[in-house]
């Protein structure tokens, strides 16, 4: 199984960065929970603060590109049996909890980025889009198991429905910002067969132990 977790961070400079509030909690629980059924976990993790559970093969990454290329390393396959990747065969089922950052900046600077250099009140910069993990790999999973999840600020019921679609991915895991470094969480688990199913304010681990089933079943877990 490959799980990611935590933020990106998107270098501005060599000192400042774009980031998010991701506390990779939810990641950390979910390939926690893998590896206590006994699965072969490989847990693809941006800039956190968290232990690495027993049993798990962690990777560092920094970048949404740097993510990207862990990613198809372990679940797509690669030539090479290193740490980090399962060999040609790739994973069986990939859970996408990593908040990757959308945007990075569009150069960056090799010194530091000097307020006097500008003289003005307003600054910009300029952004280009990362690629996008999920939909990458998504639409070249076969009949592996994806699931994605979706971060939405109010409801976001339709919105998270598109991006199971959009992103190819088996079952989508609604929350919101909330969850955010919370120990706690409530989720919806949105199949792509019109499955629904709702996890009210539960610990991570709770969670994370009712996702982990999906790879087992195929199936959204009952409530
Ligand atoms: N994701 C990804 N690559 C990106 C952005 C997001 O793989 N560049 C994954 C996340 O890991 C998550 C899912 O896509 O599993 C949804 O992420 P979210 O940020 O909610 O969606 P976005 O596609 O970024 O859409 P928006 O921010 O506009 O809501």
């Amino acid at each position: 199984m490959v799980v990611t977790a935590g933020p990106t961070r998107e270098r501005i400079d060599p000192v400042r960065y774009l980031s998010n509030d991701s506390s990779g909690k939810m990641g950390f629980e979910i390939a926690r929970a893998a590896a206590e059924r006994g699965d072969q976990v490989i847990l693809i993790a941006g800039p956190v603060d968290q232990k690495t559970p027993p049993g798990v093969i962690r990777v560092d990454v920094e970048s949404a590109r740097d993510m990207l290329g862990a990613v198809k390393t372990a679940f797509l396959g690669s030539e090479s049996r290193a740490k980090g990747s399962f060999g040609k065969k790739g994973g069986d089922a990939l859970f996408m909890a990593a908040a990757v950052g959308d945007w990075r900046p569009k150069r960056r600077l090799s010194g530091k980025w000097r307020a006097k250099d500008g003289g003005d009140e307003v600054a910009s910069l300029e952004l280009v889009k990362n690629p996008d993990i999920l939909a990458t790999v998504g639409r070249r999973k076969g009949s592996r198991l994806v699931v994605g999840f979706a971060l939405e600020t109010g409801s976001g019921l339709k919105r998270a429905m598109a991006k199971l679609n959009r992103k190819s991915a088996d079952f989508i895991v609604l929350n919101n910002e909330t969850a955010l470094g919370a120990n706690r969480t409530t989720v919806a688990i949105l199949g792509k067969d019109g499955s629904r199913v709702n996890i009210t304010n539960k610990t991570k681990r709770d969670v994370a132990r009712a996702l982990v089933q999906l790879h087992y079943s195929n199936s959204a877990p009952a409530e």
